[in-house]
């Protein structure tokens, strides 16, 4: 499969079939995006939680292209009340879809929608996909459940925010690398806004001194995993 990062928490999956899943998708609103929303097409959207920077063009992309979103039972219901073709799921609950597996998890964190829609509880998503596993947080703060999930999942990629103020800064991310054990750390949700300016290559460097992966995205970027 291909990932690409568009910076925040915005990702594209490209399955080994061609089935593209977007990932909290903050584009045309994201100073950091190189790519707008007019340039991604999408089969489906996961959205983590109803904040606006993750939210994102998710209306716009998903009425171009026809996309069904993959979200928590509220936040699915919000995007179906707009219109939209969504799978309900909840926090805990796995579901096989054609592209691969899908599981929520907890977070810590809020989820109104900008327009005061109650979004359920936010979300992280493990995603089990060509024979990888990629554990895309969400917006959080450390919790110690990680631990847990990394049990019971071998996470092959985590993908996490280090941009503290809104969610773990790089001193919690390191500890959440460090009870979820995953082969490669990516950092996201940093640099968008001067009040998330962590840098994603102190973490990196931390890890590595831990004897740990890290993969720092360019914004915009595509790597073959
Ligand atoms: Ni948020
Ligand atoms: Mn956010």
């Amino acid at each position: 499969m291909r990932l690409r990062y568009f910076s925040h928490s915005a990702f594209q999956i490209t399955t080994k079939d061609g089935i593209k899943i977007l990932i909290d998708p903050f584009l045309d609103g994201n100073p950091t995006s190189p790519v707008k929303s007019d340039d991604v097409s999408a089969n489906y959207i996961i959205v983590t939680h109803g904040h606006s920077d993750h939210v994102g063009d998710s209306f716009k992309i998903a009425k171009r292209c026809n996309s069904t979103f993959i979200c928590v039972n509220e936040l699915a219901n919000y995007f179906i009340s707009k219109g939209f073709k969504a799978h309900n799921m909840h926090i805990g609950g796995a579901h096989n879809f054609d592209f691969g597996r899908v599981k929520f998890t907890i977070a810590h964190h809020g989820s109104m929608t900008s327009d005061n829609y109650y979004g359920g509880e936010a979300s992280g998503v493990i995603l089990t996909i060509d024979g990888l596993t990629l554990y895309h947080t969400g917006d959080t703060g450390l919790f110690y459940d990680m631990k847990l999930i990394g049990e019971m999942n071998k996470i092959d990629y985590m993908l996490l925010p280090i941009g503290d103020n809104f969610t773990m800064g790089v001193t919690d991310a390191l500890k959440a690398v460090e009870l979820t054990n995953p082969k490669v750390a990516i950092p996201m949700h940093y640099k968008t806004f001067p009040v998330i300016e962590s840098d994603p290559y102190e973490f990196k460097k931390k890890l590595e001194e831990q004897g740990k992966k890290s993969i720092v995205m360019e914004f915009g970027q595509e790597i073959e995993l």
